[in-house]
């Protein structure tokens, strides 16, 4: 399976590419913007960088060609100088959902977080939702996780509770009346090894053939029913087999 992923250099990008990195199952695509990104990248056989720029759409949407899936993890919690709200999280959203109606990309994922409206009055919340719905609006099959902030090594919202932490005095998040439950990005990386389940719903009660990790044979058979687990097939009235996810490395249609 070909996966290519944006924002390959964020916190999120570089655990899912540790993650992804032993599987010999899929093939990455990391997109950076900067040949210094590029060159920090996690490097592993498998996983091939490339330079793109959110503004060239032709040279994007080469970048995004042949992909079964992307990862779109372009975007920012915390504005900087050099990046707003608007610039990250949503053009660089509208580009991408762009470049993938025209690379003829299956499938779309993105990453935004608990609270993500177009209305709201909090503007990172605002531009998520507005990514949200450019994703949602697409036209495109499309996962959208919407997660808490994120916690783990390098992530932009731990620096900021360790930065908090470390002051004599900490404002509170609505007097401290406001209450965050954060996710580690590990758990995340994991969850989007589920995301198999809505790639799968398109070919409930059709003939499937799976391709298994590690097997050289895919099964071959109609997708009968998908639990939280896996899938349920049954292979040809040779009786029926359930694949966990976890096994999964591509699903197509035989
Ligand atoms: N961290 C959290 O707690 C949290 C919570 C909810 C949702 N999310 C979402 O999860 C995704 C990954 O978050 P993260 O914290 O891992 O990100 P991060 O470490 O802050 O990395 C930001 C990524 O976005 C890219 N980027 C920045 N400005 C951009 C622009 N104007 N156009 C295109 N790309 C731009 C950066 O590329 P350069 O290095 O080239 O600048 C980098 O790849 C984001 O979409 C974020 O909104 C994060």
């Amino acid at each position: 399976m070909n996966l290519a992923i944006t924002g390959a250099n964020s916190g999120v990008g570089n655990i899912l590419l540790r993650h992804l990195a032993g599987r010999t199952d899929i093939q990455v695509v990391a997109c950076v913007r900067s040949a210094g990104a590029a060159a920090a990248l996690h490097a592993a056989p498998g996983i091939s960088v490339r330079q793109v720029d959110y503004d060239d759409r032709d040279r994007l949407t080469a970048a995004l060609q042949g992909a079964a899936c992307v990862v779109h993890l372009a975007g920012i919690l915390f504005e900087s100088a050099s990046s707003t709200y608007q610039t990250a999280n949503v053009d660089a959203t509208e580009a991408v959902v762009d470049a993938c109606r025209k690379a003829g990309v299956p499938h779309i994922v993105l990453i935004s977080v608990l609270g993500a409206d177009p209305g709201s009055p909090n503007r990172f919340w605002r531009s998520k939702g507005r990514a949200e719905r450019l994703v949602a609006e697409s036209g495109l099959p499309a996962t959208i996780i919407r997660t808490p902030i994120l916690l783990g090594p390098g992530m932009a919202g731990a620096r900021a509770v360790v930065h908090a932490a470390s002051q004599r005095s900490v404002a509170l998040l609505g007097g401290g009346r406001h209450s965050v439950r954060p996710l580690d990005v590990d758990d995340l990386s994991r969850a989007m090894a589920k995301l198999w389940m809505g790639e799968a719903i398109a070919y409930k009660g059709r003939r499937v053939a799976l391709s298994i990790m590690n097997a050289r044979v895919p099964i071959t058979g109609t997708l009968v029913d998908l639990t939280h687990d896996g899938l349920l097939i049954d292979q040809d009235g040779a009786g029926q087999v359930a694949v966990s996810y976890s096994r999964l490395s591509g699903i197509d249609a035989a």
